[in-house]
């Protein structure tokens, strides 16, 4: 079996006296789309924080291509794309003038103008790729930070609630987006959210969490059948 391309191990995470993040034990293998389900406040966003070390855990460990989070140089995560809660640009700027922006943080010659151009084009913002983004609306905003996210190619995209606040419309297009991306760019994804019905649509294993505590894990169909048996009258 490869070796899994995330895995927490215990992974906790106290803020005052609250345990936020409780012990979390799950992995996730590369190919996969994972959903990472909780109500509010069950402690997603503060995992993924930690998965991206902005964040410091209180204790446990994750490793993200076989490297702990604990490493003080996180080279591992150049490999990682992310999109955590609202997306910040700069406004009085273009989506195009954005993403080049960004694109200089990466290694010289991985990410040029096409590729700019390119993510505008698969997050459906091409038209708009010269309005500055202080205009966009909350759904755009949101495509672009998926843009940001997959810019430079990463093996591993994290999405932290992607289709928080969108339309019906916006969610079936972002979840859409989702899948090609798994399948066409091969990569892995790891996303959160509250909405079962999301990650039926989309994931093919999950997670529930609640109160920071790991409630079920493994593959979607799994878990619905599950939920079949325990529906059956008798049952
Ligand atoms: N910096 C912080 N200081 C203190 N408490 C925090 C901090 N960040 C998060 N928390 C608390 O941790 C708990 C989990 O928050 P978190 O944002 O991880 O939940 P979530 O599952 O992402 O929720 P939502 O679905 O609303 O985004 C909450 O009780 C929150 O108040
Ligand atoms: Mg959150």
């Amino acid at each position: 079996m490869p070796a899994p391309i995330l895995a927490l191990e215990s992974l906790s995470k106290r803020f005052g006296s609250r345990l936020v993040v409780d012990h979390l034990t799950l992995e996730v293998a590369e190919g996969e789309i994972f959903g990472f389900l909780g109500p509010n406040g069950a402690g997603k966003s503060t995992t993924i924080r930690m998965l991206l070390s902005l964040v410091h855990p209180t204790s446990g460990d994750a490793q993200l291509f076989g490297r702990s989070i604990h490493t003080i140089y996180p080279a591992y995560l150049a490999q990682v794309g992310a999109l955590v809660e609202a997306p910040q640009f700069y406004d009085n700027l273009s989506s195009l003038a954005n993403l080049k922006l960004l694109a200089r943080l990466y290694p010289s010659g991985t990410v040029d103008e096409d590729r700019c151009q390119e993510v505008l084009q698969l997050v459906g913002l091409e038209e708009r790729a010269h309005d500055r983004v202080g205009i966009y609306s909350h759904g755009m905003r949101q495509r672009l930070g998926i843009a940001q996210a997959i810019l430079h190619r990463p093996r591993l995209l994290i999405l932290d609630e992607p289709t928080t606040g969108l339309d019906p419309q916006g969610m079936y297009e972002v979840r859409h987006m989702i899948r090609r991306f798994a399948r066409d760019e091969g990569m892995t994804v790891f996303l959160s959210s509250h909405l079962l019905n999301e990650v039926e649509q989309i994931c093919t294993s999950m997670a529930v969490i609640n109160e920071g505590r790991l409630m079920v894990s493994g593959p979607v169909m799994y878990y619905f059948l599950v939920l079949l048996t325990d529906a059956k009258p008798g049952g």
